[in-house]
């Protein structure tokens, strides 16, 4: 099997469970607990059907959307993911000339393998620089300063990571950073040599959002960590909204689930939100984030941009969450094992992909832009 096999995300998922040693395909591919909110995150999707129109003279569609001030021709970016150069050693530098390339925005973790700054230069499509809330508060001001001076247009705060979520695919493997493999995940390194070799023979593996201010050599720091102890679990909304104000730009708050929430988001001035769960990864149980949609959009849709992201694997998956109301939609794994199987040569397939998907199913719905989407298009079962 190789990328011309890929025809969906099932696909790349197979081609980079085959390339990646267990232990990283597990961090990739697994969730918390029991796994319960990662599989309804998809699953939420097929709850709605949509109901298409014909005869509407379809023969130009025009994909772009307007988000936080950014134009991206596609209504789908790459969302934050963190260690990007441990599944291909290609990393963010792949990921943003594919999302430069299909001109839309792509999120630079504070967890993330090249430097924002590095992407910044090379690209000029929009960046979002994802951080986390630290206890040391002159720390938090010097990471948005270096975002500042970068050029970053978005900043987004993860809200829903105080603290790490329970992966047990990854305490069975020893999956952490810096590397604390148990046998069983020695092993799997062991049979997957290519990976080891790719790995090895390029640049060495670092964290530059992070490294400038943290002491993260040698092993000092790892990441679970640094959860635990660098970020702060008494964040609350007074400390975002002096954020919010000391920024003074686009400003967005990611991992949002309750409406109430979102109307506290919108009240301290932030111009946009996520509803997301991270992929699953962090509160298991918590409702999926197509489920909660409506009711944020009918909360608080018409003072801020809503985005959502999880389990969204096709373009119709796109286009509900269009027509309930979201602005624009977060990709996850969905560009994360194309990465994994063929780095920067697979997110622009999956990217051209969903491209298609998206304008094809656009066609067939009968609308000519995303505005024309609404929810007379869909039937909640
Ligand atoms: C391997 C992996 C790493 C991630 N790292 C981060 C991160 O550093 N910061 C963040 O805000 N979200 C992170 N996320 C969450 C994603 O930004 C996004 O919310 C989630 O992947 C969406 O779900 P999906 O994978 O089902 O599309 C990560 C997700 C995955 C799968």
């Amino acid at each position: 099997m190789n990328l011309r096999d890929c025809h969906n995300f099932h696909d790349f998922r197979r081609l980079a469970e085959r390339r990646l040693p267990g232990p990283i395909f597990n961090y990739i591919d697994g969730a918390a607990d029991d796994e319960v909110t990662y599989r309804r995150n998809t699953k939420a999707f097929e709850d709605c059907d949509l109901v298409p129109n014909v005869l509407r003279g379809v023969e130009q569609v025009d994909l772009s959307v307007e988000v936080m001030g950014q134009k991206l021709a596609l209504p789908v970016y790459c969302s934050p993911t963190a260690l990007q150069r441990l599944f291909h050693h290609q990393g963010e530098r792949a990921v943003a000339a594919a999302a430069a390339k299909y001109g839309t925005m792509f999120g630079v973790s504070s967890l993330g393998t090249v430097s924002l700054e590095e992407l910044r230069k090379a690209h000029d499509t929009p960046q979002v620089y994802q951080f986390y809330f630290h206890r040391d508060r002159g720390l938090n001001r010097a990471m948005m300063q270096r975002a500042k001076d970068a050029g970053v247009q978005v900043m987004m705060l993860t809200v829903d990571s105080i603290t790490g979520g329970n992966r047990e695919r990854d305490l069975r493997t020893g999956f952490s950073i810096p590397f604390r493999l148990t046998l069983a995940g020695m092993l799997q390194f062991a049979i997957k040599p290519r990976w080891g070799l790719e790995y090895i023979t390029h640049e060495r593996f670092k964290l530059p959002q992070l490294d400038e201010h943290i002491d993260m050599s040698g092993g000092a720091l790892s990441i679970g960590r640094y959860f635990t102890e660098m970020l702060d679990p008494s964040m609350n909304w007074d400390d975002v909204a002096e954020m919010v104000r000391s920024w003074n730009g686009q400003f967005c708050l990611k991992g949002i689930v309750s409406a109430d929430d979102a109307r506290r988001a919108a009240e301290i001035g932030c111009t946009g939100i996520v509803i997301s769960n991270h992929g699953g990864r962090q509160l298991d149980g918590s409702r999926a984030s197509f489920d909660q949609l409506a009711e944020i959009v009918d909360a608080v849709g018409d003072r801020i941009d809503v985005l959502m992201d999880g389990g969204v694997q096709r373009g119709s998956h796109v286009l509900k969450a269009l027509s309930v109301g979201a602005k624009a939609v977060g990709l996850g794994r969905y560009y994360l094992y194309p990465l994994a199987a063929a780095g920067q040569a697979g997110v622009e397939r999956a990217l051209g992909m969903m491209r298609t998907e998206i304008e094809r199913d656009m066609k067939l719905m009968g609308c000519t832009s995303v505005s024309q989407l609404s929810r007379d298009n869909l039937r909640f079962r």
